[in-house]
Order: C-alpha cells, then sequence, then structure tokens
C-alpha cells in the first residue's frame, strides 16, 4: 500500500459520520433552507471577486425564469442541509478539484466574509485550494466559532500570519488540514507562511483524528509534542517542512497510542536519532523522517515497529539546497534489525547511511517468508560497500530494487533473476563488473525499468535470445554491448527511454530502428562506433530527445522524427546540406550539429527571422552575468524577459538536476528534466566551446518562440 492510500483510509475511516451526512440530499429539502443561512451564503457569495468557472452561478436570491419562489440555498452547488425539517446548512465544500489543471481554472478569488458565521450547524467546510486569503491575508478567528464543525480543510489557501488559536474551540473537530498545497510544491520556499508560536490550542481539539499541518511554521510552538499528547484519538499527523527543532522532548507518558502515520518529513531536527520518542509509536504503520537532520545509530527500537508498513528515512540533496546550507545526509548509521517487520512494504533509507555492507543490511531486512510484504528498497547514496549476496533471490515480493550511487563492488549475482515481481531495477553508479547474462533476467517478466549504467558490466546474450520482459526504460551507458548493434532490443517495442551510450556498439543502425523505437520519446545513443546512414525512416517516431553524437554516423541528414525537442548528432561525418525539412521540427529547442562535414547555410524557414547576434554580443552576456542564480540571465537576449516566477524556476532546475543524482549525465538529460524553461537556454549560453545562433519564430508563441541552433560556424563552409 502506498502513504497517501494509508492516509486517505484512515480518513475515511474517521469521517464515518460526515458520510452519513453527506447523502442527506439536499434535493429533498422541502422547506428549503434558514433564510437567516441563506443570507449568510449570499452574504459570502460578496466577498467573491472572481469565479471563472461560475461555481456559484446557482447562488441566487430568486429563481433563474423570473419567477417569484425563493430560491432554496439547500440545492445550490456545494451546499447541503441537514434533514427535511430543521434544514440547515451543514455542509460547504467549495473544493477548487481542477487546481491540477490548467484549462480549467475553477478558482475562487476572494475572501472568507464573516457572514458564514450564522451557519451555526455547519460540520463540513473544505474550501481548499482556492485563493480566498483575502487582502490581509489571515486566518479568520471566527472559522473558531462552528461548534459542530467536524471537518475543516483550507488547505492550499494562501494564508500568511498566525494561526489563530481561536481553531482550538472546535471540540469536535475530527479533520483539520490546514496545509500548503503540495501542487504548489514551489510555494514551500517562497510563500510567507502561516505560523504558530504556541501549540497549546492544538490540546483543545479533543475529537481530532487527522492533523495535517504541512508547511505551517511552528518553529517557536516548542510545546507541539505535549500539545498533541493530550489528543489521544489522533490517528494522522502531518508536520512535514514546519521548521520543527526537535524530537526529543520528554513526555512522561505516550497517550497517542492510536497514531498510524506520522509524516515530519524536512525539519530541522539536530539530534542523535535513538533520542526520539518516534521510536515509542510502536502503532505506527506510516512513519515519514525523510529530509530530517537526525544523526548517528538507528536504533534496534524500529526493529520493534510491527506494524510499520511504510518508512521513509531518506535524505533529499534538493531539500538541502532548498532550505538549508549544510549537508545532513548520510550521517546514520544502521543498527535496527528489521527481520520481523513483516508488514513492511516500503523501506527508504537513501542518502542517510554513512556507510553500510550490503550484504550485512540485505541480512537485516524482513524475513517473512512466505508473508513477505516487502515491495520496495531504496539504498541509493549510502556508501554501501560489499557484494550483492545471492540470497536476494528470497527477496521474491521486491518491486522495486534501489541500490545507485553506491561503492558496491563484484558481480550482480544471478539470483537476481528469480525476482519475478521485480518492475524497477536500479543498480547504476556503482562498481558493479562481470557479465550480465539471460540467467539474470529469467524470471523478471515484470520489469519495466532497468539502469544498470555507470558500472563495468557487460551485457552478453545470445543474438537469439527473447527476453521475458518488456522495459520502458533502460539506462545502459557504459555497459559493453557491442559489438553488434543488440539484437534482442528488437522485442522491446514498449520501451520509452532508451540510453545506451559507451556501449561499444561498432555496428550500423538495424533495419528495425524506427519502427521497434517508435513509441520512444528519448533515445541516447552517444560515443559509440555506429557507422552507416541515419534511418531514413523516422519521421514518424515519436521521439523527442535524440541523441547520437559521437559516432560515425555518415551521409546526408534525413527527415528527422516530427516532435523533436532536442537533436544532438554532433561529432560525425555526416555531409550534404541542412536540408529544409528542418523547418518542419515546430517543437525545437535545441539542435547541435557541430563537428560534422555538413556544408552551406541553416534553410531559411518561413516565419523564421535571424537576428535569439554576433559571437561577441554573446561572450558579453556571458562575461555580464555569470551563471549564479541571477534573473538577469533570462533577459535579453531572449525576448521574455525571466519574470517574476524565474527565481522558482532556478530552484526547480537546481531541485531536478540534485534529485537526478546519476553522475556524469550528459547536458541532454539535464535538459530532458527542465526542457520549456528558459533556464535552458541559459544554461546553453554557458557552454561556452558552443557558438549559438538565434532565430524567432514570428508566429509562435513563449516557449517555441526561440529556437537555438548550435553550430561550430568554422566548420561551415561559406561563412565569414
Ligand atoms: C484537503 O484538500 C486538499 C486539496 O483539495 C486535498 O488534497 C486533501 O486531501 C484534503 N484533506 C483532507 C484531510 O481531506
Ligand atoms: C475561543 O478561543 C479563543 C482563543 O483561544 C478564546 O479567547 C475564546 O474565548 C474562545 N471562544 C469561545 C466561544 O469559547
Ligand atoms: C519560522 O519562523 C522563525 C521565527 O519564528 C524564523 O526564524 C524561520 O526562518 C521560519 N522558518 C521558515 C522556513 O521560514
Ligand atoms: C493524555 O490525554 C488525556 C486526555 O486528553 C490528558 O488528560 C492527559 O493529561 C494526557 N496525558 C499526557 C501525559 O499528556
Ligand atoms: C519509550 O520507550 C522506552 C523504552 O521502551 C521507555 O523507557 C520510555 O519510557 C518510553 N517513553 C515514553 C514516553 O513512553
Ligand atoms: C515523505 O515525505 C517527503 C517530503 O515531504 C515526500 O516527498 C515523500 O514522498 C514522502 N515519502 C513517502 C514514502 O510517502
Ligand atoms: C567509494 O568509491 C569512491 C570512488 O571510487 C571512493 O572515493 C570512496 O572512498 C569510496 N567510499 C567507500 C565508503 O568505500
Ligand atoms: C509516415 O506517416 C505518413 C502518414 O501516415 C506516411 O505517408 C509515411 O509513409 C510514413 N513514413 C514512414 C517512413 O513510415
Ligand atoms: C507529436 O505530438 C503530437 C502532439 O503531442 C501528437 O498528437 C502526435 O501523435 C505526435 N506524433 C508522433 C509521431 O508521435
Amino acid at each position: 500500500m502506498n502513504p497517501p492510500a494509508i492516509l486517505v483510509a484512515v480518513v475515511a475511516t474517521s469521517s464515518f459520520l460526515l458520510m452519513a451526512v453527506a447523502t442527506a440530499d439536499g434535493g429533498q429539502v422541502t422547506n428549503g433552507c434558514k433564510p437567516r443561512e441563506r443570507d449568510a451564503l449570499l452574504a459570502f457569495k460578496e466577498g467573491i471577486t472572481d469565479d471563472p468557472a461560475g461555481l456559484l452561478a446557482s447562488w441566487r436570491r430568486r429563481r433563474l425564469g423570473g419567477g417569484h419562489e425563493l430560491q432554496d440555498c439547500c440545492r445550490w452547488r456545494g451546499v447541503q442541509c441537514s434533514d427535511q425539517t430543521a434544514g440547515h446548512v451543514i455542509k460547504l465544500d467549495l473544493r477548487n478539484a481542477f487546481q491540477d489543471d490548467h484549462h480549467h481554472d475553477a478558482t475562487l478569488v476572494g475572501e472568507i466574509g464573516q457572514s458564514l458565521i450564522s451557519l451555526e450547524h455547519l460540520e463540513y467546510l473544505d474550501l481548499s485550494m482556492n485563493n480566498l486569503e483575502g487582502p490581509t491575508g489571515r486566518l479568520p478567528e471566527f472559522l473558531g466559532s462552528f461548534k459542530s464543525l467536524r471537518y475543516l480543510n483550507l488547505s492550499g489557501i494562501r494564508f500568511s500570519g498566525m494561526v489563530p488559536p481561536h481553531i482550538g474551540n472546535l471540540s469536535n473537530l475530527q479533520i483539520l488540514d490546514l496545509s500548503i498545497s503540495t501542487v504548489h510544491q514551489d510555494d514551500i520556499y517562497y510563500l510567507p507562511f502561516l505560523y504558530s508560536g504556541d501549540a497549546s490550542w492544538l490540546a483543545r481539539l479533543s475529537s481530532l483524528q487527522y492533523l495535517n499541518l504541512n508547511g505551517v511554521n511552528l518553529s517557536a510552538a516548542l510545546d507541539w509534542p505535549n500539545a498533541l499528547n493530550m489528543v489521544p484519538s489522533l490517528k494522522v499527523l502531518s508536520l512535514s517542512s514546519c521548521s520543527l527543532q526537535s524530537a526529543r522532548q520528554s513526555l512522561p507518558l505516550l497517550n497517542v497510542t492510536q497514531l498510524e502515520a506520522l509524516d515530519l518529513s524536512e525539519n530541522e531536527f539536530n539530534h542523535p536519532t535513538e533520542s526520539s520518542w518516534i521510536w515509542n509509536l510502536t502503532s505506527l504503520k506510516y512513519l515519514n523522517l525523510s529530509s530530517t537532520g537526525l544523526y548517528g545509530e538507528i536504533p534496534n527500537a524500529l526493529g520493534k515497529m510491527h506494524s510499520l508498513q511504510v518508512l521513509d528515512f531518506s535524505f533529499d540533496e534538493g531539500y538541502s539546497m532548498g532550505m538549508s546550507i549544510t549537508k545532513k545526509g548520510n550521517m546514520c548509521t544502521m543498527k535496527a534489525d528489521l527481520k520481523n517487520l513483516c508488514n513492511l512494504q516500503v523501506l527508504f533509507l537513501d542518502y542517510r547511511l554513512a556507510s553500510g555492507d550490503i550484504a550485512e543490511i540485505f541480512d537485516s531486512l524482513p524475513q517473512c517468508s512466505p508473508n513477505q510484504q516487502l515491495k520496495e528498497v531504496h539504498l541509493a547514496g549510502n556508501h554501501i560497500t560489499g557484494m550483492i549476496p545471492n540470497g536476494i533471490g528470497r527477496l521474491t515480493s521486491l518491486v522495486t530494487l534501489d541500490l545507485f550511487n553506491n561503492n558496491i563492488t563484484g558481480k550482480v549475482p544471478s539470483e537476481i533473476g528469480m525476482l519475478t515481481n521485480l518492475k524497477n531495477l536500479y543498480l547504476h553508479n556503482n562498481h558493479l563488473d562481470g557479465v550480465i547474462t539471460e540467467k539474470h533476467f529469467a524470471r523478471l517478466i515484470n520489469l519495466k525499468s532497468i539502469y544498470l549504467c555507470y558500472n563495468s558490466l557487460k551485457i552478453v546474450v545470445d543474438p537469439e535470445w527473447l527476453p521475458p520482459f518488456r522495459v520502458e526504460k533502460a539506462y545502459f551507458s557504459s555497459c559493453w554491448m557491442g559489438p553488434k548493434f543488440p539484437a534482442w532490443l528488437q522485442s522491446q517495442v514498449y520501451i520509452v527511454e532508451l540510453i545506451m551510450n559507451d556501449a561499444g556498439i561498432d555496428d550500423t543502425f538495424p533495419d528495425w530502428f524506427s519502427t521497434t523505437f517508435s513509441k520512444a520519446t528519448f533515445l541516447e545513443i552517444s560515443n559509440n562506433q555506429i557507422g552507416g546512414e541515419l534511418p531514413t525512416d523516422m519521421e514518424n517516431m515519436s521521439v523527442k530527445r535524440l541523441n547520437l553524437d559521437s559516432n560515425q554516423i555518415a551521409g546526408q541528414i534525413p527527415r528527422m522524427p516530427r516532435n523533436l525537442t532536442l537533436l544532438d548528432i554532433s561529432n560525425n561525418h555526416i555531409t550534404g546540406h541542412v536540408p529544409q525539412s528542418f523547418c518542419e521540427l515546430r517543437n525545437i529547442e535545441g539542435i547541435d550539429l557541430s563537428d560534422n562535414l555538413l556544408k552551406g547555410d541553416f534553410p531559411q524557414c518561413s516565419g523564421m527571422r535571424k537576428i535569439v547576434p554576433s559571437g561577441s554580443q554573446l561572450d558579453t552576456l556571458n562575461d555580464q552575468h555569470p551563471y549564479d542564480g541571477n534573473d538577469g540571465l533570462c533577459g535579453p537576449p531572449l525576448e521574455n524577459s525571466c519574470s517574476s516566477s524565474s527565481a522558482s524556476k532556478q530552484r526547480h532546475l537546481i531541485r531536478s538536476k540534485q534529485s537526478l543524482g546519476m553522475g556524469p549525465f550528459s547536458l541532454g538529460v539535464v535538459l530532458g528534466f527542465i526542457a520549456g524553461l528558459w533556464v535552458v537556454f541559459c544554461t546553453l549560453l554557458f557552454k561556452k566551446s558552443w557558438r549559438v545562433a538565434y532565430f524567432c519564430l514570428l508566429d509562435n508563441m513563449y516557449n517555441n518562440v526561440c529556437v537555438i541552433v548550435v553550430v561550430q560556424w568554422g566548420r561551415l563552409p561559406g561563412r565569414t
């Protein structure tokens, strides 16, 4: 089970009462709503300044069509009333469910007017994901006066300032969600925060089962564990990114014995792991301590949390880039024996351990056959040494095995081929050697992603071999697979990403290249000795990023796949002219044709105006704006300035690069992650060895406005 599912399951249980309420159909109310409550809703509507999707269109005093009958507010969109006689408004659900979808802007803009206070019987209030922070940005105090309220969701409203302690008056509240939206991830870094300097109001929420304050600054609310320990009904507690300082307060007795899910990720705990009370919470099914500064031994108490299904104790480098300068990952050692955690399904420990031996770590994993639940093991970036033990074959429930960025040596045991459920195998960036054969794949019928790159591996299989799998992502860079173009790839027709640089291939393109890889969007087969001509039937391929540079490719440039955004065929022996068909590549963002035997000029495409400049101007630009996160980078010579949101894009760039964690990938991959951002262009500018020409397509907008063609002018005869 994945963690969000656990959260939802718990909420579903806890909102049983609410569901009973929700089934009372507003349409059956005969008496109509109370005039006082209708007026309150209409006054609330007054406070809404923008309603692009017309959600509140039904909220009118009279029926459409001019009748004089008073409108029944119980039938208004988002409104529900209690049973037929009383007819009080008990539910108001104006959640912006389209927040993710730019084509359906349904965001309500305005403020939460105090008139709502008249809805005295309100049990359910969901205004999440709307821009209802109003001119003050404050979370209104009067929300603490709904005595019957059981569900309050204000998630994703960009409030700032103090959480009013009045919320603590909601003694019937079961579910409280004041979290920053996860849809707008970058908000976490740029918004002013809601904060609370004193958590005592939480202790008064005596019915609370679910609490999500992700992103609310609780750095000064030192009493938070004690306050929450007064709420024994708590089942789900989420305090991610709350600037919490410590999780080792002394608690006389643990009261929250029903707690099933605890998320304390992205906080600044800087104390030994084992000194925390967290390990006493043996009822937990879900525990997220990712990107917390905890250090030292992971205590054996962890091995006694028998209910645990999901443990995330990873460290995300992206987080350390965003929030704090000091690197806090890789500061723990594994002293816990997890052998008896028979419910454990998901284990994230990436970038957490300072060292470790792979055989010892595998030994301490759950051993619960035949009831083994373990599906995901993430141990990337942990300085792990040693050899993968043959015993790996017993972890038959594994779906994801993630060991990349370690110092694992030796051969990959062929027992890995027994993991029938395995979908994702990440072994890249280690010191593995030896030969991978058919036996390693014998029963891997479910394999979807295989990352073996940056080891010293050889893949040697029978040319007639038919793999039992159909992978979607295959990263083989630096694995020796040659000298023939691997014939078994012909069966891999579902491949989306294939990276096969430095694979020792000394061959021509097979004639099935374009058909087998027709669905691929990312193909990178650079640094081989592939000769002959480019396939001439590539035009209908889906590929967006095509890197075939540094081979021995000769002949002329054929029609290229139409949806290409990035093309690199540099450093080959390609001859002839740049074809007119390049003008049809409407999505293109970067082309590198340098180091070939091309002649002539770039074709004059209609709608293309050759300016986004002499080489010297570009150099000046480079010198004036070193790549330091300066906003000016995105300005001229690009026509569009980077706009106010450029800061967040820069941040996004850094995070993307970091989370990649794959070492010496080419620029192409990084580009792939951030394609479409102006930052890309800025990065290109600083590749000084390149000369960049800018063209502007007058008839296109934004992303496609500018085409960068990277060529080495010196190699183009006819140009001065
Ligand atoms: C609150 O609303 C957000 C956004 O609409 C949603 O993702 C979240 O699940 C809701 N929280 C609860 C506890 O229902
Ligand atoms: C609600 O809480 C506030 C602050 O905690 C308090 O001052 C106020 O008296 C409470 N109101 C009611 C009606 O209990
Ligand atoms: C949280 O608030 C404290 C002051 O109480 C402030 O020093 C800190 O920078 C804030 N944290 C964040 C992430 O904004
Ligand atoms: C445990 O919870 C009860 C009920 O809220 C409370 O009275 C008691 O003080 C709590 N105990 C501790 C140690 O916080
Ligand atoms: C936590 O567990 C330890 C060891 O089992 C025990 O000594 C301690 O009293 C517990 N703490 C609380 C708050 O229950
Ligand atoms: C743990 O929290 C981090 C940061 O909030 C999140 O990215 C990650 O997905 C969570 N892990 C799990 C397993 O839910
Ligand atoms: C891992 O390998 C790198 C490079 O080979 C080396 O510098 C580092 O010391 C090794 N670390 C460990 C823990 O063996
Ligand atoms: C690409 O598709 C077009 C239209 O479906 C077709 O006419 C053309 O022959 C195809 N080209 C190749 C090389 O298959
Ligand atoms: C190119 O992209 C368009 C729009 O995304 C898509 O409809 C079309 O199927 C793509 N063409 C190929 C050959 O993949």
